[in-house]
């Protein structure tokens, strides 16, 4: 078991609806050591991609991204939310739908920070239906970019978003995958990986 599946156990909570609070470590109050010890997995696991950068989506992503960018010595660009219908033809735009919050946001990158030959790692904390990150691999793919890999702190395997973006042939890391979940019992299980 890896360190954030330890933390998930002990510090999460299984609320009603599929929903894992993650709070207390991940993304409101903020373990940095722990968000560190991401960071160095992410790069052990992609060290032989040649990243040029780190993209994210505002907010929850955006410290992991940057435990993980230090570790490459690359910069973070994260996705804006914008509801804005003004958007200009200097930024990159993706529709983004979120099931949880029943809303449509735009998801916006200037088109200054992302470029053809950009090798891009997505990071984000959670992957569950997977709308966000097919979002920022439209806006990487407009730019010409390529996106060598994603990584996912917690995926919900019970969701369809991993089965999707692994089908697409993405190379998908997650460091817990929650297979189910019991608000209940407050119990976890995750899937076991190599
Ligand atoms: P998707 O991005 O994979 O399609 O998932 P979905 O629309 O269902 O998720 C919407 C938001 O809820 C995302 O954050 C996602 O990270 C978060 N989320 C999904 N399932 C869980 C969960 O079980 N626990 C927690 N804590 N979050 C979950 P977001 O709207 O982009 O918000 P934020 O990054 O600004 O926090």
């Amino acid at each position: 078991m890896n360190c954030l599946e330890k933390r998930i156990l002990r510090d999460g909570v299984v609320k009603p609806n599929n929903v894992l609070k993650v709070d207390s470590f991940l993304n409101h109050q903020m373990d940095v050591q722990l968000l560190d010890e991401i960071g160095a997995e992410f790069h052990k696991r992609f060290a032989d991609c040649n990243i040029t950068k780190i993209l994210t989506i505002e907010a929850s992503g955006i410290a992991i991204a940057c435990s993980v960018a230090r570790c490459f010595n690359v910069p973070v660009v994260f996705a804006k939310k914008s509801k804005s219908i003004n958007i200009d033809g200097d930024v990159y735009v993706a529709e983004v739908e979120s099931f949880t919050h029943k809303c449509k946001n735009q998801v916006v990158i200037s088109k200054s920070f992302l470029n053809k030959d950009d090798r891009v790692l997505i990071i984000d904390d959670f992957l569950a239906n997977g709308c966000a990150l097919q979002g920022l691999i439209s806006i990487t793919e407009s730019a010409g970019a390529s996106v060598e890999g994603i990584g996912i702190a917690i995926e919900k395997g019970f969701q369809i978003g991993g089965t999707i973006i692994r089908n697409l042939g993405y190379r998908l890391e997650s460091l817990a995958i929650v297979d189910e979940m019991d608000a209940e019992k407050g119990s976890v299980r995750f899937r076991e990986q190599g």
